[in-house]
């Protein structure tokens, strides 16, 4: 695939077909995605890839805990609700996702599945959960570089045919996660990465979120054109 191809075409996807992943695979698109750039060359990012009864360990240990009421427990400050146009944009991707899935906005049963379903990594069948070296915890340099390597690595799985979803909720209760994928008290969990084979089946998978303009978004001084 053009890079454009991959860059334009690369959307969340939320359903997934029962198929496995070969690990091969998997370790390809990581090998790509690790050619992201880092402050100074770090690398700080870990990678803990679980599928099969782990993942689904962890998916039981996320929704039950979270139907219990157990507080969130993610390894990175949230910081206040989004307000204004951020909250704007919250709202109108989920608008998207709604109409695509049938899901009226009243209807508390059907978005609480669709939230259950975030939960449970949309049922895809690999998470990757990125985690980077503690020794470097209180800096907002590597929560960056895994960022950074998170958008190569969704990038990546899209140009060999895989659909991802960076999915906060899945590490929303870092210890179920910690403990089923035997992440280590040296690693800090930052999110992880729902990742499968894309179902073209699944309305959602086809929204195709927007994105603010180049002239909102940019600033150019002294350019003489
Ligand atoms: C840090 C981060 C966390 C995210 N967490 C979730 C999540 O928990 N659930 C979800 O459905 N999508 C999640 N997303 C996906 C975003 O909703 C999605 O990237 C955004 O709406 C743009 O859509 P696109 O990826 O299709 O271009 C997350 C994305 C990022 C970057």
């Amino acid at each position: 695939m053009e890079f454009d191809e991959v860059i334009r075409g690369r959307r969340s996807i939320r359903g997934y077909l029962d198929k496995p992943v070969p690990k091969a695979l998997i370790r390809e698109v990581l090998e790509l995605a690790m050619r992201a750039p880092t402050s100074l060359n770090t690398q700080p990012w870990n990678f803990y890839v679980v599928a099969g009864d782990v993942l689904d360990r962890i998916r039981k240990g996320n929704v039950e805990r979270n139907l219990a009421g157990v507080p969130h427990s993610r390894e990175f400050r949230m910081g206040p609700g989004y307000e204004g146009v951020h909250r704007e944009r919250q709202i109108d991707i989920a608008k998207q996702l709604f109409a695509a899935m049938g899901i009226e906005r009243d209807n508390k049963e059907q978005r609480q599945d669709w939230v259950l379903r975030g939960f449970r990594q949309f049922d895809a069948p690999v998470s990757i959960v990125i985690t980077y070296d503690r020794s470097i915890h209180g800096s907002d340099i590597a929560p960056f570089d895994c960022g950074g390597v998170v958008n190569c690595l969704v990038n990546a799985a899209w140009s060999r045919g895989l659909g991802c979803v960076i999915n906060s909720q899945g590490i929303m209760q870092s210890p179920v996660v910690r403990a089923e994928a035997g992440i280590p008290d040296d690693q800090v969990i930052q999110t992880c990465v729902a990742m499968g084979w894309p179902d073209e089946t699944f309305p959602a998978n086809a929204v195709v979120s927007r994105r603010k303009s180049v002239d909102e978004a940019a600033v150019f001084r002294g350019f003489d054109d």
